[in-house]
């Protein structure tokens, strides 16, 4: 395992000591938070853990089932004890960017309808300012064209649709989210300094679907560097 991948790993699996018997817990996307379920998974085999998960996107449904953990549907569960996810940054305020792996709504809603919300990440997502890590939006297709044009009315730089990447498709061919939206990434750079004002302004925009902000939901960062994990709890938060 790569030092960048044990960083994930240590973050991934010390948020565990929030998961207790009985919770109904958002299952987070991307590979900080991948460790977090496989975790979860082993206390559930080795420990007799019982907990009932909900999963943020496609990916981690697969590997829960993987590891046979009792999943239910966002549209079956009305409140979640906690969820645990990855983010791309975050900054002092524990406002986050999220959405590098494409599941954001999901990632979303799922957040939003938790008693509480922990981050997992390394040191290299912690940032003063949000944005060098170009904010993902999911936008309805049919639509995808304005809400760029708009959105190049404010940003400083460039606006794009995400290309799907994938092994047998064609090169720009668009990556797909598990709703059928397009991502759209957009390079403000450094200079999100009230993303609450951002995120209502792209929110408003007809088209937009989600928005990768997420503002006044993480509660708490489960934070890896070379010298250990740290818990970063934020003072404003449901776990304070
Ligand atoms: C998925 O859409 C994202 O929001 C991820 O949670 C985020 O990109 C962090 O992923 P990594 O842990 O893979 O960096």
């Amino acid at each position: 395992m790569s030092d960048a991948e044990l960083l994930k790993r240590e973050a991934g699996i010390a948020a565990c000591k929030y998961v207790k018997n009985g919770m109904i817990i958002g299952l987070g996307t991307g590979s900080t938070v991948k460790h977090t379920i496989i975790e979860i998974g082993r206390m559930m085999d080795e420990e007799g853990l019982e907990i009932t998960g909900v999963p943020t996107s496609e990916s981690t449904r697969v590997l829960a089932e993987s590891l046979n953990i009792p999943l239910i549907e966002i549209s079956q569960v009305e409140s979640l004890d906690l969820t645990i996810d990855g983010a791309d940054e975050f900054d002092m305020d524990f406002s986050l960017i999220k959405g590098g792996g494409g599941a954001l709504t999901r990632e979303k809603i799922v957040a939003n309808l938790s008693k509480s919300m922990i981050v997992v990440a390394d040191y290299s997502k912690r940032v003063d300012i949000l944005g060098s890590f170009k904010l993902p939006i999911e936008a309805d297709p049919l639509q995808s064209d304005s809400v760029i044009e708009e959105i190049n009315g404010f940003c400083p730089g460039e606006v794009k649709i995400r290309a799907s990447g994938q092994k047998g498709t064609l090169e720009n061919e668009p990556f797909i989210t598990d709703n059928g939206g397009y991502i759209i990434d957009c390079e403000f750079g450094p200079s999100i300094t009230n993303p609450a004002d951002l995120e209502k302004t792209i929110s408003k925009i007809k088209g937009v679907i989600e928005v990768g902000l997420f503002i006044g939901i993480c509660d708490a960062v489960v934070l890896s560097s070379s010298s250990g994990v740290e818990i970063l709890v934020n003072p404003n938060g449901r776990l304070n």
